[in-house]
């Protein structure tokens, strides 16, 4: 191949920038052109292409976000605006096409395929949520986003002897709880793929306070319900006094950590040399620290396996 693009798709991420400019730097390297495509599949339908050069990728490794901007975009959803989407790329000459994004850019990039349109996907996103991959781009600085937020809630729970709800995102995954509660050594993780009652959170703040905490953290995650929700009812049964803090679109931005920006760097020069052997139709990932590719059909399908025995763990050196 000699002339590929590059886009980022759904929710933004840390690390991002990292995997663009890997991706222009090393294809540049590998003798190819690339193009960049911006906002993501709407971008791709408008039009939105923008050469991309050395120098394009100057200085942006350690900025959040993405300097090819998201979007989201219903028509690429129709085999007619996919259609749309494959005759601007080759209008533009361009024979392969690198997805950044989550599992809903990669059905894009399985429907490219599938019409003989070479595509790649990289892992962008800071939920984790992707089960062929042990790490999504973003996910490492959001768990330390998180992590200074519980930090600083810490401080001031602590000085008035209360408990806080923290909720965090992850739409239906629990990982950014899980493992930023681990972290910050939260008494109470709250996870989709692990309900628990409010009977038994209230039980156990109850038992932590018996233990001598005068001060809790919960760490919920978003597709496990609302702060405000939990602080309400925790109250009421207890009679604890509890702040609820919604961390939103924080966990979305900052610098990336070393490891979103190694991950980023790898994955974007792996996916350049697929598509320079011709290959498509596939996702990188990385398993036991191993950079790999798998088949974007058989990645999407494999379901996320919570782990389990580290949720009770955490649940045991909290008390
Ligand atoms: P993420 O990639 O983070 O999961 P979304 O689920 O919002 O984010 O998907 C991002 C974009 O990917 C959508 O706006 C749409 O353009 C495209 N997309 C999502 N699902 C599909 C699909 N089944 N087929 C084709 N394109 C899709
Ligand atoms: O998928 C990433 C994510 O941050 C989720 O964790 C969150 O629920 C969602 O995006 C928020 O979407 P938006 O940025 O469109 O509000």
């Amino acid at each position: 191949m000699k002339k590929i693009g590059v886009l980022t798709s759904g929710g933004d991420a840390p690390g991002m920038n990292a995997a663009i400019r890997a991706v222009v730097r090393y294809g540049i390297y590998a003798g190819m052109e690339v193009m960049g495509i911006e906002r993501g599949y709407q971008g791709l339908l408008d039009g939105d292409f923008i050469p991309l050069d050395m120098r394009s990728v100057s200085n942006i490794i350690q900025r959040g976000g993405t300097m090819l901007r998201t979007a989201r975009c219903v028509d690429f959803k129709t085999a007619e605006g996919q259609q749309r989407g494959i005759e601007q790329l080759k209008a533009h000459g361009i024979e392969g096409l690198i997805v950044i994004g989550g599992d809903g850019s990669f059905m894009g990039a399985k429907a490219l395929s599938e019409k003989g349109f070479p595509s790649i996907g990289i892992p962008g996103t800071i939920d984790n949520d992707l089960a062929y991959t042990d790490y999504t781009l973003g996910f490492d600085t959001a768990c330390n986003t998180i992590l200074d937020a519980i930090n600083k809630l810490r401080d001031t729970m602590q000085s008035h002897e209360r408990v806080s709800i923290i909720e965090v995102m992850g739409r239906h995954c629990g990982d950014l709880a899980l493992y930023a509660g681990i972290g910050g050594g939260a008494e109470v993780i709250i996870v989709p793929e692990h309900p628990l009652t409010v009977d038994e959170i209230c039980d156990r703040l109850q038992t932590s306070k018996k233990r001598g905490k005068n001060s809790g953290i919960v760490v919920l995650a978003e597709g496990a319900g609302h702060a405000d929700d939990y602080a309400k009812a925790i109250a009421e049964k207890t009679g604890l006094s509890v702040r609820s803090a919604v961390l939103g679109h924080l966990q979305r931005g900052g610098s990336p950590s070393m490891k979103d920006r190694y991950l980023g760097t790898s994955m974007g020069v792996y996916a350049v040399q697929l598509l320079s052997k011709g290959i498509g139709n596939r996702v990188v990932g990385i398993h036991d620290n191993k950079i790999y590719d798998m088949d974007i059909v058989e990645a999407c399908s494999m379901k996320h396996k919570f782990d389990l025995e580290l949720y009770n763990m955490a649940g045991v050196v909290a008390r």
